[in-house]
């Protein structure tokens, strides 16, 4: 299979190839929409390709999506804008029912199309009989679980974001890091912060650390961690570790165990509840989206209009 899209859209399609490779055993071939289709990517009619868009109109997917099209692939659109031209030339359409999104950062669509991904990955897995029947209602169950988790992180979080964020606002660089589906969300998570607070950000696989990296690292630099509890926690550690010996600050998401296990020194270690893993990244894409918009308010920016963008990118 195929996915294509562009910005905040194109990392939630990348979380979605970790899910749709790992339950599915479906391979998944994924770039951003503007380099997609001048790759000259072999591609199968028997295959399908899936378009990620908020807006439905973004110029390079659809382009892309035209491009799959021609080459006879079932197209799948991910939108928001269910009227929008994505919509109308897909096979198939996978609402994400965010409602209207006005502020030219995606948020609300983000978690939104995380969600669809998901299911779609988990009805994936079903097909082709990948999970076992035990294994699908506990995903099922977690999925379910996901407003309930959501509404008990906000209101949990926002003193201490609140915190991080007036500290973040004096930074001039921040470094994210994260393995497995956190690594999408570390850049998620950068592009977030200089879109709309203008501070230089990165988002790095934590393993990729020690290959650049790690020389932008001083007492100056913040780096916030993204590391639940799961499979690759123990890596991350040592990662951290890496970053710690250096003075680098670090601000640490992670949830309960995490914290009880990770023993380092952090600037600020913010611990969210225990989730399964195929929920982690919607929970913990909410920090990630609330430092960049508070940091933002201290900035004084203008979350909702920043410069130089526009909600809907129609040329190429
Ligand atoms: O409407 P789309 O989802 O196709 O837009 C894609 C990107 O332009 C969009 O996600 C952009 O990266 C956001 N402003 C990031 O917050």
């Amino acid at each position: 299979m195929a996915i294509s899209a562009c910005g905040t859209a194109y990392l939630a399609g990348l979380i979605g190839k970790y899910w749709f490779e790992r339950y599915a055993r479906l391979t998944v071939e994924i770039d951003v929409a503007s380099e997609f289709r001048y790759r000259e990517i072999p591609l199968s009619p028997q295959s399908a390709a899936l378009f990620i868009s908020q807006s439905g109109e973004t110029a390079d997917t659809l382009a892309s999506l035209r491009y799959c099209k021609e080459r006879g692939l079932k197209i799948g659109a991910i939108v928001n804008a269910c009227e929008s031209t994505i919509a109308r030339e897909a096979d198939a359409v996978f609402p994400i029912l965010a409602g209207p999104e006005i502020g030219v950062a995606s948020t609300k669509a983000f978690t939104c199309q995380l969600a669809v991904l998901a299911a779609l990955a988990i009805g994936a897995a079903r097909a082709r009989g990948t999970v076992t029947e035990d294994e699908l209602q506990a995903l099922v169950r977690s999925l379910a679980e996901v407003p309930r988790v959501m509404g008990q992180v906000l209101n949990s979080i926002q003193p201490e974001i609140e915190f991080l964020s007036r500290e973040l606002s004096k930074c001039r660089d921040v470094l994210y890091l994260g393995r497995g589906t956190s690594f999408p969300l570390a850049m998620e998570g950068a592009l977030k912060l200089k879109e709309i607070s203008y501070i230089h950000a990165e988002g790095y696989a934590a393993g990729e650390l020690k290959h650049g990296p790690i020389a932008l690292i001083d007492d100056n630099m913040p780096v916030i961690v993204i590391a639940p509890h799961d499979r690759f926690f123990d890596k991350t550690v040592s990662n951290m570790q890496e970053v710690a010996a250096r003075g680098g600050r670090i601000i640490l998401i992670t949830d309960e165990k995490g914290a009880a296990a990770s023993k380092l020194n952090t600037m600020h270690t913010l611990v969210l509840p225990a989730v399964d893993e195929i929920i982690a990244p919607m929970i913990f894409s909410l920090p990630i989206q609330l430092l960049a918009y508070h940091t933002a308010l201290f900035m004084g920016t203008d979350v909702d209009q920043p410069r130089n963008l526009a909600k809907s990118v129609t040329v190429e």
